[in-house]
């Protein structure tokens, strides 16, 4: 939610702060804005309610200058407009921010009865305005005093023109980066940005603020007190960054699923003791032992992959796991138990909620895990223990690669608590061979890529739609949908098979198909006779599974039973995608969401 993006050294910041603004649009573009200290030492400020790439189209040529700050909004306080853009602007200071100010409407009140004219409806505002009030000399003072009287989240990057060799920046809450430069520094809310520039890059933690020079940066705590930082390597290459010739990251993120399962696995499996390797969990066979459940928390497609996770932890390991909506359990004083083992699963470690269902359980005694994709991210830092995706930088606003992985990796947890507890050696080896064929079996799926695309054609055309599943077939028609309504804007609406005759069936007719989640598993009867009623009432079916059952059909190849989700998600993906295409959306980034939620 919002990129900010900073630069400070010899060159021209504009080229710099656009192409990363580019690059962080995922978090947001509703609009976008620049910021620099001109030659002669003035501000130079553009922002306007379009796309980066307008922006930068638009700047006259004389708009050139460094230091310089840049930022990409999704709107959170004030709707999106040239007046909200950022940088805000006050005197000879600029900010841009990313998060939000909880006691905005009291500093607000606040500045105006001192005369100060607000000219926006954001909250983020009054952050210039507090920093040109402080009096203090270096603009690091300044930025602190400021801070000091702020409540809520932020990441910011600020420049003075009264300081034109340096950048100020600060984190609470919302992710801030610092990239090491050959006598340059860049400044940015992901490493996305930097990774053209630099793969040196140090991440500042909550309370941190950072005063960043062209020859080096300084980071202390906000009451003064020095840190050090050790510099880290991005790990990604740049082209991991690029859509590299596909037309949307979205359909490139899809095709990069083989090799990301193949990195979820890279030495996890043990195909001599049939189970995984999982180092990172912190836990010995003993602790391991005790678990009494496992309770999952995510939000969106990580609460629904996570939904996958629970079904194979309790199949597998025979703990009952439940997962739930982070955003749900962190507003409900859950009961936390010394015996749970909690599991908060994100992508991009940055979701607000998530993250704050962690702090909620550490505050509380809670030993919680992460599932998470970005290293080195908030959710990861403030984990107990975990397992990294390594799925690559996912850049796409709706989650493929990334959700596919995290399922993946709650096949690993599963298998390494189930072979603690009661799973058999063959049930074991049955479910390490199982993971170890899925990156073929997923590269097969892909290769049906232009059936599906027909379908989606097809089925774009209806204005509603129903997925359906049963058991292990539910969080996959759930993810399904969702991703449906996400990027191809169709309204989709899941539900387990088994509870459709308790209601929905009434909005069966020609009008809404059915997508039927239909593995071969035990199930299969149970969803046949669903799938004849839905046919009595004329409805139109596609059938998911691994034989031709609907009027049209996906056929997949056969895995083991507990390990079918992992692959049934696939084709959806590409449904979704296609129907998206056929419809002329914006497919990477669809309206009103963002990449990283990282606001309540
Ligand atoms: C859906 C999607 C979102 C995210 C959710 C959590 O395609 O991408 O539902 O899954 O916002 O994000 P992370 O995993 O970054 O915590």
């Amino acid at each position: 939610m919002c990129g900010i993006v900073a630069y400070v050294g010899p060159r021209d910041a504009v080229p710099i702060l656009t192409e990363g603004l580019a690059r962080l649009e995922y978090r947001g573009y509703d609009s976008a804005g620049l910021a620099v200290v001109g030659r002669s030492g003035d501000l130079r400020v553009r922002k306007a309610k379009v796309r980066v790439g307008e922006l930068a189209a638009e700047l006259p040529a004389r708009f050139k200058g460094a230091p310089g700050i840049g930022h990409t909004r999704w709107a959170t306080h004030g709707e999106p407009s040239d007046l909200n853009a950022h940088p805000h602007v006050a005197r000879n200071i600029a900010v841009v921010h990313n998060g939000i100010i909880e006691n905005a409407d009291e500093l607000r009140a606040e500045l105006t009865a001192d005369g100060v004219v607000l000219t926006s409806e954001t909250d983020s505002e009054v952050l210039p305005h507090l920093i040109a009030r402080s009096g203090a000399d270096e603009l690091e003072d300044a930025v602190r005093d400021a801070l000091s009287r702020v409540v809520g989240t932020y990441g910011i990057a600020v420049v003075d023109t009264r300081h034109p060799d340096v950048l100020v920046a600060a984190r609470n809450g919302s992710p801030v980066v610092l990239g090491i430069g050959e006598k340059e520094m860049f400044v940015a809310s992901d490493v996305a940005a930097l990774v053209r520039y630099t793969r040196q890059v140090v991440h500042l933690d909550d309370g941190e603020l950072a005063t960043v020079r062209a020859d080096g940066f300084r980071t202390s705590t906000l009451d003064r007190r020095a840190t050090s930082k050790e510099p880290s390597v991005i790990e990604a290459e740049e082209a991991a960054y690029d859509a590299e010739g596909y037309t949307h990251f979205m359909r490139k993120e899809i095709h990069e699923q083989p090799g990301a399962v193949e990195r979820a696995l890279r030495g996890r499996v043990d195909l001599r003791f049939h189970t995984a390797h999982l180092g990172g969990l912190n836990l010995d066979p003993r602790e391991a032992r005790e678990i009494r459940r496992v309770k999952i928390l995510g939000c969106g497609s990580a609460y629904y992959a996570g939904q996958v996770g629970a079904q194979l932890i309790e199949e597998l390991a025979r703990i009952p796991a439940d997962a739930e909506p982070a955003s749900e359990f962190r507003y409900r004083n859950p009961v936390v138990q010394p015996d749970t083992l909690y599991v908060a699963v994100s992508q991009s470690g940055e979701t607000y909620d998530t993250l704050a269902a962690v702090q909620e359980l550490k505050r509380k005694g809670g030993r919680v895990l992460g599932v998470v994709n970005a290293v080195g991210s908030a959710i990861a830092r403030e984990c107990d223990g975990g397992v990294y995706l390594h799925a690559g930088p996912e850049i796409a606003v709706a989650s493929t690669k990334a959700y596919t992985s995290t399922a993946v990796v709650f096949a690993l947890i599963a298998l390494h608590l189930g072979r603690i507890h009661d799973l058999s050696p063959a049930d074991g080896r049955r479910i390490a061979e199982g993971l170890r064929a899925l990156p073929a079996q997923i590269e097969e799926i892909l290769k049906q890529e232009d059936r599906i695309a027909e379908l989606a054609r097809e089925f774009a055309a209806y204005r509603s739609m129903l997925f359906i599943g049963r058991v292990r077939g539910w969080p996959v028609a759930r993810e399904g949908a969702q991703k449906l309504k996400e990027v191809s804007y169709v309204h989709a609406e899941a539900y387990p098979a088994s509870e459709l005759k308790h209601g929905p069936l009434a909005l069966v007719s020609p009008e809404l198909p059915a997508v039927a989640v239909v593995p071969d598993d035990e199930l299969l009867d149970k969803n046949l006779s669903t799938l004849g009623e839905i046919r009595a009432r004329r409805g139109r079916v596609l059938t998911v599974g691994h034989r031709e059952l609907g009027d049209d059909a996906i056929v997949i190849p056969k895995n083991e039973p507990e390990l079918d989700p992992i692959l049934l998600s696939i084709p959806l993906q590409l449904l979704a995608y296609h129907a998206a295409v056929t419809l002329g959306h914006d497919v990477d980034k669809p309206r009103n969401l963002a990449k990283s939620v990282t606001v309540e």
